[in-house]
C-alpha cells in the first residue's frame, strides 16, 4: 500500500470487532510511532496511557461522546464497542509555549498512530468528547490533563469518502446498509488563490519591498549570513 492509499485507507470508525483486539505490544509501538512526530520546541509535551484490561474499557466507555451528527445513534451497542484506547495527555509541567502548539502536536502525533494503526488494520476514533471524569478514572495527576481519547479496534463497519455536495453539508451520514459516508471538501474548495509575487503593501514591516533588495534583520545581517553563525 502507498502512502496515499494508507491516508485515504486512514478513516474515523466507531464500531468494532469482538473477536480480536490489539495487543498491548502493538499499542505500545502505535505510541512510540506517534511520539515521533513534530513538536513545538520539540518540548515533546504529550503522554500517554493504554487501556486494554475489559473492565477499564467498560468505566471509559459511558464518558465518551460519540458521532454527534448521528443524533438517533447513542455510540456503539454492547457486541461494538471500542476494545482499547489511548489516552492523550498533557504533561503541563513540559508545556513550553502556549497550548496551541500543545494541540498541533496532538494532532501530528494521534494522525501518526491512526495511520500505524491502519497499516495493521486497527482502526479507531479520537473523541474530543469525553467527561472529565477520566481523569479521576485513571487516578491521574493534576499537572496530567487529558487532551483526547482515541478509541481503537478492528472495524466492524465501511466507511467510505465522499465529496461535500453543492449545499455544503459536511455533516456525515449513514445509508440504509450502515455504511459510514464522510463529505470532504473538494480541493478546489480548500485551495485559495494568492499573487505568486509579494505586493508592496504586503510587507509585515510596513515598509515598500524594492525587487533585489535583500531583506535584513535587525542586526544588518542576512538570513544566510545568520544561519552560518
Ligand atoms: C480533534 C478531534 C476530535 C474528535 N472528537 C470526536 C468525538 O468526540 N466523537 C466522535 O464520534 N468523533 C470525533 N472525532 C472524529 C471526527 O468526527 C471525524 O474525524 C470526522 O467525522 C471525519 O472523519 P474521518 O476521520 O474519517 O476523516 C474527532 C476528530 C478530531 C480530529
Amino acid at each position: 500500500m502507498t502512502i496515499d492509499e494508507l491516508i485515504e485507507r486512514t478513516r474515523t470508525v466507531r464500531r468494532f470487532r469482538q473477536d480480536r483486539s490489539p495487543d498491548r505490544k502493538t499499542l505500545r509501538e502505535l505510541v512510540r510511532l506517534a511520539c515521533l512526530g513534530g513538536s513545538a520546541r520539540n518540548a515533546q509535551p504529550l503522554r500517554y496511557v493504554i487501556v486494554t484490561r475489559e473492565r477499564l474499557c467498560n468505566r471509559i466507555f459511558p464518558l465518551l461522546g460519540w458521532a454527534g451528527y448521528l443524533s438517533d445513534w447513542p455510540g456503539p451497542a454492547p457486541g461494538e464497542r471500542p476494545q482499547a484506547y489511548i489516552i492523550c495527555l498533557l504533561d503541563e509541567e513540559r508545556l513550553a509555549g502556549p497550548l496551541t502548539e500543545a494541540c498541533c502536536d496532538l494532532g501530528i502525533a494521534t494522525q501518526n498512530l491512526l495511520l500505524a494503526a491502519a497499516s495493521r488494520g486497527i482502526f479507531g476514533c479520537r473523541i474530543g468528547a469525553f467527561s472529565g471524569e477520566i481523569h479521576r478514572l485513571l487516578g491521574l495527576p493534576e499537572r496530567l490533563r487529558v487532551l483526547l481519547v482515541v478509541a481503537l479496534g478492528y472495524p466492524a463497519e465501511r466507511v467510505v469518502l465522499e465529496e461535500v455536495g453543492p449545499s455544503g453539508d459536511v455533516r456525515y451520514w449513514r445509508d440504509a446498509q450502515q455504511v459510514h459516508h464522510v463529505p470532504k471538501r473538494r480541493l478546489d474548495d480548500v485551495l485559495v488563490e494568492a499573487p505568486q509575487e509579494p505586493g508592496p503593501e504586503s510587507r509585515s514591516d510596513g515598509t515598500a519591498h524594492r525587487a533585489g533588495t535583500a531583506h535584513r534583520a535587525d542586526n544588518g545581517s542576512s538570513p544566510s549570513e545568520r544561519r552560518d553563525r
